[in-house]
């Protein structure tokens, strides 16, 4: 979408985001938090006089890539620089929280670091950055919260859209030996629900229909109401009294806090979509040890189960990595076969990358990297397999279609399935935003087809 363009007293904001969709979210609020200081997003990082640079540190050579955007940016900077303006540089994210001395040391062109924490200190950073004329760092994690300090009033930005992220939980007490999050998101917490609610709230009075709610573990929310503890299942209870608020998922959830009452809810909310993101990982009760998950593979099988009978139309998503340390031919075999069982909707698939600092980066036993590569393409075309069956199911039935936007053909809108399924069909621009109901008629390669009913 293209912006307006900017008044004398306000200052282009280029937000580059990599990572998680928590990320997507941070980067927004980043944006809400600088705005009484006069930034405004603007398209290219050439027009602007702040850069944000918001990284990811899950997988292999995070640190590589941003130094190596870090080296593209400083470029732009200076270019401005030779132009009269002073371009500010900052590197936000997950990179920033586990790499901050070493950035600070390779990249002392870098004006602000801050952690994902820390991100609601922005406007008192920029200040210091202006007075002491070197690189600004805040990489600890506080112990006020950053939800706190967000600006309650400011209209949320959502360019119109209909559907938007809002983070409930974050942080991470689960120490998979794989992981980094830990250590870069910090320790788990909530959101009390008053505020979760009034942000909701607000979406919704800016035109949104369906919100994703967000957190590492997402399932295991307890937030503050008055003095009780509600779980995930009572906070989606209290979004169904939003008038308005047509759907609601919920993403990244853990298997270990996927709770009888979130298993009931999905029978009993019918503003819960029947499409769920459970990352397993991996099909063997040894690996799963390994990577100190906390569950067996039957115990996994066993949640499915029981989400399918609460609601028989539920799919799946899942998370999987092969080659972690130790894993065999047949623990690769397992998760192969605990796929099979399931049958995924979607799903991600990584391999191996030792992360520093963690467990299993230290561990014996490393899986070669060809081997990796051929587990990996195994697996991805026993989920491609699945996923194209799964599109294929769905054609001649009659699903509802959140419209989202016009289609690129004439008379063309594009919508949103349950299943997170881009959706397209002909009608009226007018029902935009609306949840209709369509007949799939075609399968396309990343998308459906289908009749307005
Ligand atoms: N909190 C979520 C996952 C967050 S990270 C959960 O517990 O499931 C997103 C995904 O990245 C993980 O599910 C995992 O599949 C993958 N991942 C995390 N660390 C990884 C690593 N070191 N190597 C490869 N994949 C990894
Ligand atoms: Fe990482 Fe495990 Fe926490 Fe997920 S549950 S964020 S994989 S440590
Ligand atoms: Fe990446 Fe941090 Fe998200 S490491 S996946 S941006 S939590």
């Amino acid at each position: 979408m293209s912006q307006p363009a900017l008044s004398p007293n306000t200052r282009g904001l280029h937000i580059i985001t990599w990572g998680c969709q928590m990320n997507v979210y941070d980067s927004a609020r980043m944006a809400d938090v600088l705005q009484p200081l006069g930034y405004r997003p603007v398209e290219t990082a050439e027009e602007a006089d702040m850069i944000i640079l918001n990284t990811c540190h899950i997988r292999e050579r995070a640190a590589e890539k941003v130094f190596s955007e870090l080296g593209r940016l400083r470029l732009i900077c200076e270019a401005r620089k030779a132009e009269g303006h002073n371009t500010l540089l900052a590197v936000a994210g997950c990179v920033a929280q586990a790499e901050g001395e070493e950035i600070l040391a390779r990249a002392p062109y870098v004006d602000l670091i801050l952690g994902p924490q820390t991100y609601h200190r922005l406007p008192e950073m920029v200040a210091r950055v202006a007075r002491a004329g070197k690189t600004v760092i805040e990489t600890d994690f506080p112990v006020e919260t950053k939800f706190d300090f967000l600006p309650e009033d400011a209209a949320p930005q959502t360019n119109g859209n209909l559907t938007a992220f809002l983070t409930i939980q974050e942080g991470c007490d689960k120490f998979c030996s794989f992981c980094v999050v830990p250590y870069t998101r910090g320790a788990e917490i909530s959101r009390p629900v008053s505020s979760v609610m009034a942000e909701a709230s607000r979406l919704v009075q800016s035109g949104v229909k369906e919100i994703t709610l967000l957190g590492q573990n997402v399932n295991a929310y307890h937030g503050l109401e008055d003095d009780k503890i509600v779980g995930l299942a009572g906070l989606a209870e209290r979004l169904r009294t939003i008038p308005g608020l047509e759907r609601v998922r919920y993403t990244t959830s853990h298997p270990r806090d996927m709770d009888q009452s979130l298993i009931d809810a999905h029978k009993n909310n019918p503003i819960l979509m029947p499409f769920i993101h459970l990352p397993v990982q991996s099909g063997s009760d040894r690996i799963l040890k390994a990577m100190n998950r906390g569950h067996t593979a039957e115990e996994y099988r066993d949640i499915i189960r029981k989400l399918r009978q609460a609601r028989p139309d539920i799919a799946l998503s899942s998370d999987f990595i092969v080659g972690h340390p130790g894993e065999s031919d047949k623990d690769f075999e397992e998760t192969l076969q605990l796929v099979r069982d399931v049958t995924f909707a979607s799903a991600y698939s990584f391999k191996y990358s030792p992360r520093p600092g963690t467990p299993a980066a230290g561990q014996p036993f490393q899986v070669d990297e060809d081997v990796k590569d051929k587990r990996l393409a195994i697996l991805q075309a026993l989920l491609r397999e699945q996923q194209d069956a799964f599109n294929a199911s769905l054609v001649g039935t009659v699903q509802d279609i959140l419209v989202t936007n016009t289609g690129r053909k004439k008379g063309q809108l594009n919508g949103r399935s349950p299943y997170l399924q881009p959706v397209h069909f002909e009608g009226d621009i007018s029902i935009i935003g609306q949840v209709v109901k369509v007949r799939i008629t075609d399968q396309l390669t990343n998308s459906l087809s289908g009749v307005l009913l």
